[in-house]
């Protein structure tokens, strides 16, 4: 059995765990980061798909920049969109399973509990409308596609990652001294990445296609989110609640995005820890990160 899996996108909070976690599992596989694969040219793609002819093609990378992708929505949709179009076609011709990464994003956040995979989408932005899209193209090449929507996604990769994550940003901005405001009328479901890539794993090592919600499974609001982190990382900084009325980004949010692990569940597929032990992992690693580099 051809057990080549090709990691595109390898470079991030997601993909260097996937990398990790394959191999861990025995499968031989290709991480590439974006230096080494641009997604977005197609020839290259092609070719790389085609040289590797690996079992599984999964795509780790993503323009994540949700209020900058309002400036610059074709650059958004380039790497979101039409590269996911490329990788499907690509498989497509090679007869590889694509694993895609979509988000909590592409509802509206007007339901008010936790989204299960037949809700009816509604992106509220550019970042939202350019995931759905890559949602829409990997099934439209593909039979088989797995498409996972997550949330929140934080994993120590995120130390390196000129984005980050809201961990760091938290603890960066504990920093500062300064008072931290935090919105507590959004909530989402944030994701631990080395959990996220072993049920990933699991999925497909079940040969699950379609679509499968894979968030953090504790639906909780940024701020309160902000308040287990610093209670966690033994930090005291002058945190605040805010609302989306005070605080505007450039792109609107879905107020409530959790998403239900029940599908996912339904399969087989292990529970995800609770934030708590999430955040203690992560704050863990960090450290073992921190001192290691
Ligand atoms: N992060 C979140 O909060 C969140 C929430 C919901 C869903 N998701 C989804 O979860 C998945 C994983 O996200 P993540 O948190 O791991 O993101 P991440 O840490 O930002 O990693 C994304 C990776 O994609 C790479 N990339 C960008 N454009 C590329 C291109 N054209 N070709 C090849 N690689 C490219 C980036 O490289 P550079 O750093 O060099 O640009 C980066 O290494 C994505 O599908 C994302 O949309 C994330």
């Amino acid at each position: 059995m051809n057990r080549r899996v090709l990691i595109v996108g390898s470079g991030g909070q997601l993909g260097i765990e996937l990398f990790r976690e394959f191999g861990a599992r025995g499968y031989e596989v290709t991480g590439l980061k974006r230096a080494e694969l641009d997604i977005a040219d197609p020839v290259k793609v092609d070719h790389c798909i085609a040289g590797l002819d690996p079992a599984f093609v999964i795509n780790a990378a993503a323009y994540n920049m949700v209020d900058v992708a309002e400036k610059e929505p074709a650059a958004a949709f380039q790497v979101n969109a039409l590269a996911v179009r490329n990788l499907a076609v690509a498989c497509r011709q090679a007869d590889a399973t694509l694993v895609h990464f979509s988000t909590d994003y592409v509802f509206d956040g007007e339901k008010g509990t936790p989204y299960v995979e037949e809700d009816e989408t509604h992106p509220l932005g550019a970042y939202a409308v350019s995931k759905l899209a890559g949602e829409l193209y990997a099934r439209a090449y593909l039979e088989k596609a797995l498409v996972i929507r997550t949330s929140g996604v934080f994993g120590p990769q995120g130390l390196n990652t000129a984005r980050g994550n809201f961990i760091e940003l938290m603890l960066r901005l504990a920093k500062s001294h300064q008072p931290i405001k935090v919105v507590e009328d959004h909530v989402a479901s944030p994701t631990y990445s080395p959990v996220l890539a072993a049920r990933t794993a699991d999925l497909v090592e079940r040969r699950a296609h379609g679509i499968y919600h894979a968030g953090g499974g504790t639906p909780i609001s940024w701020f309160e989110y902000a308040r287990l982190i610093f209670r966690l990382a033994g930090l005291e900084p002058e945190l605040r609640p805010t609302n989306e009325r005070e605080y505007r980004t450039a792109a609107r949010r879905p107020r409530y995005s959790a998403l239900s692990n029940n599908k996912l569940e339904a399969s087989g597929v292990e529970p995800f820890p609770s934030l708590e032990t999430a955040v203690r992992s992560y704050l863990q690693l960090r450290e073992r990160y921190a001192t290691t580099s």
